[in-house]
């Protein structure tokens, strides 16, 4: 979960790498040498101003060092395409730099200021794998991929629309690695008949592994004192795939808006179908969802999956710029010793504060507004999401379609085709996603699903409690005031009815005392019941042809963006936002 930043010097003022005994880029200059390497080298400017409406261009590139080559290329897609165009960026790299570092070694690049200060608001973290950050409001995503190479190459396996490819490794001699036959064989999947790439070197060794991995190279005028550099086209009659045929979501509830949400913005027009006659009325129904992840210190699918995941959700509620989203970071106090034990261990593991910091009952009493008699941690990016509000907010888009009122029966294959039945009417759809929560089972045939009913305690918003900031967990939690109330949740139970119960008002109050041990007026409250699988991953993925979206348990607010990206990623065959491992724990067919 984490990972080093990048270790360099400065050699005559110009970035160095003592690791691989050589420059990031060359002395005369980082931006021109980018401009006339991979620019020109990809014909991309020209490229760039031929695309049609509403397309989009994705560039891959090995070794993200300081992002110099990603942001010269911002520029250029920001100068020379219209509103309507994304670019999708992958780029690869051991390392990321500090982002103190990042800003200090920038300075002297005037020309990218506006993009040097978009990257560092929406900064990367230093965690492995692959994180997906939407820039220049979406006109721009960055995927960067944190890692060794050899453990990441299997990430290229999942692309495979890229237009043109940068080759920008360390000397072939002292980085050899990032120039293997291994690794260009395994990029030549990643292309198509108009692929294009270019590389500063014109090395014997990069020209021959070029040629025995299917890749037709020649040599053109290198930057400044360079003689040579290579540039070139790949040996594939593959097209590039871009259909985008209409996609069928079942289900209004986070999990459903989110994923409408993220493929209206792939382009895919949306048809929406809730079976009540208002958007968002089952489990997600709520006030508010408390968004912070349960992290684990072990390198594990579910460690790096919810750690993934809350990052992915924070930059994503973020990017919206609505009220619907409150980042007012969350306390997790430390209530007893299994508590104790993973907030040890996660300390241990990463004691850079950029994700968690630790914090003494004095500061966790000053940041929440009242008196606390635990340490814990703090998650600064975290906060809640006001459900509803936030559901309306993401199907506003024109091409999202919204049918409520409409119970889906069943889904029929036909074909190639999916009939959806509602009463006696039948639509047809290519592409059917299922996010019904705790009832997905009743259209889909699936196992590994159970439905643990919850409920939530809406208090009155009184003294000390009133002056509550920030969502603070024990063992329940506590909110701020919404609506003039405070939710401290939650039960957790097998019971199948909806009827408030006393019982659980009593058990989520007497876990508040571990927060704040003070007489509580109960106002009202609320239930509702949450699909949870045997591993407590969500269900995410594709069974029997149909996309299925669902077990996000207690935590949907964290774990429903990420998983809409994956369902919209594999509709437009896009690469996911996660790693092959994650991906395959999340598979609805894990539990066959
Ligand atoms: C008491 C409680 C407290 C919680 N607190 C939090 C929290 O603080 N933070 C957090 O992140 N999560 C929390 N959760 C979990 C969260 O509420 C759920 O995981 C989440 O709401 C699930 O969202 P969903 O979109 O998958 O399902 P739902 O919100 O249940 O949405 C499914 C939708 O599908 C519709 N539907 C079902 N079948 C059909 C059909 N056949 N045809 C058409 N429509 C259909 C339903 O009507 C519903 O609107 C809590 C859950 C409970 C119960
Ligand atoms: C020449 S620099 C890239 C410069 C970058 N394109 C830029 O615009 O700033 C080469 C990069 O390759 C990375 N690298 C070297 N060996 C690697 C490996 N085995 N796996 C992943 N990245 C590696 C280094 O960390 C370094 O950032």
């Amino acid at each position: 979960m984490y990972s080093e930043f990048a270790p360099f010097s400065l050699k005559n003022n110009t970035l160095f790498s003592e690791e691989f005994d050589d420059l990031y880029s060359s002395a005369k200059g980082a931006v021109a040498e980018c401009n006339h390497v991979f620019i020109k080298g990809n014909n991309l400017n020209e490229r760039f101003e031929n695309l049609g409406e509403n397309s989009k261009f994705y560039i891959g590139e090995i070794g993200f060092g300081i992002g110099i080559n990603f942001l010269t290329t911002c520029k250029s897609w920001l100068d020379h395409t219209k509103q309507n165009q994304v670019l999708e960026f992958y780029s690869f790299d051991k390392y990321l730099f500090r982002l103190s570092d990042f800003i200090k070694l920038n300075v002297s690049c005037p020309d990218l200021k506006e993009y040097i200060s978009e990257l560092e608001r929406n900064y990367p973290r230093n965690i492995q794998g692959a994180q997906k950050i939407s820039l220049f409001g979406g006109r721009i995503i960055l995927n960067l991929i944190i890692g060794e190479i050899d453990n990441t190459q299997e990430y290229i396996k999942l692309m495979d629309k890229v237009d043109a490819w940068y080759f920008d490794g360390f000397s072939p001699s002292k980085n050899p690695d990032l120039w293997s036959i291994k690794l260009f064989k395994c990029i030549h999947k990643s292309c198509h008949e108009n692929t294009t790439f270019s590389t500063y070197t014109s090395s014997g060794l990069v020209k021959n592994n070029l040629t025995e991995s299917g890749f037709n190279h020649s040599r053109a005028m290198g930057f400044s004192d360079k003689r040579h550099m290579l540039k070139g086209t790949v040996d594939t009659q593959l097209k590039k795939n871009t259909s985008n045929t209409k996609v069928a979501v079942i289900g209004s509830g986070i999990a459903g808006c989110v994923l409408s949400y993220t493929l209206a913005k792939k382009g895919i027009e949306v048809d929406l179908y809730e079976k009540s006659d208002s958007i968002c009325s089952g489990a997600s129904s709520h006030e508010l969802l408390v968004t912070y992840p349960r992290l684990s210190a072990h390198d594990t699918a579910f460690g790096s999956f919810t750690l993934h995941s809350y990052i992915f959700a924070t930059n994503f509620y973020k990017q919206l710029k609505t009220d619907t989203w409150k980042k007012t970071g969350v306390i997790i106090l430390n209530h007893d010793a299994a508590t104790e034990k993973r907030q040890s261990s996660l300390l241990e593991k990463r004691a850079d504060g950029e994700i968690y910091r630790y914090i003494d009952p004095d500061e966790a009493s000053e940041i929440s507004g009242i008196d606390i008699k635990l340490n814990g941690l703090i998650y600064e990016d975290a906060g809640y999401i006001l459900p509803e509000e936030m559901c309306k907010f993401l199907i506003e888009s024109p091409k999202i379609n919204i049918f409520t009122s409409s119970h889906i029966k069943s889904i029929k294959k036909n074909r190639e085709v999916f009939n959806l039945n509602i009463g006696e009417k039948k639509f047809e759809y290519q592409n059917v996603c299922v996010c019904a929560g705790s009832e997905t089972a009743n259209i889909v045939d699936i196992d590994g699903i159970s439905i643990k009913r919850g409920q939530v305690t809406h208090i009155e918003s009184l003294d000390n409690v009133s002056r509550i900031k920030l969502p603070i967990c024990a063992k329940g939690y506590i909110s701020p005031r919404v609506n003039n109330i405070h939710l401290v949740g939650s039960s957790y139970s097998d019971i199948e009815d909806t009827d408030l119960s006393e019982e659980e008002h009593l058990y989520n109050l007497n876990n508040l005392k571990l927060v704040i041990d003070e007489e509580m007026n109960v106002i009202t409250g609320q239930t509702g019941h949450r699909a949870v699988s045997k591993d407590h991953m969500p269900v995410v993925g594709m069974k029997d042809g149909i996309y299925i979206n669902t077990c996000h348990g207690s935590r949907a607010s964290v774990t429903a963006p990420i998983s809409a990206e994956i369902i919209a990623s594999m509709i437009v065959d896009e690469a996911p936002p996660l790693m092959g491992r994650e991906l395959e724990s999340l598979s609805p067919e894990r539990f066959n």
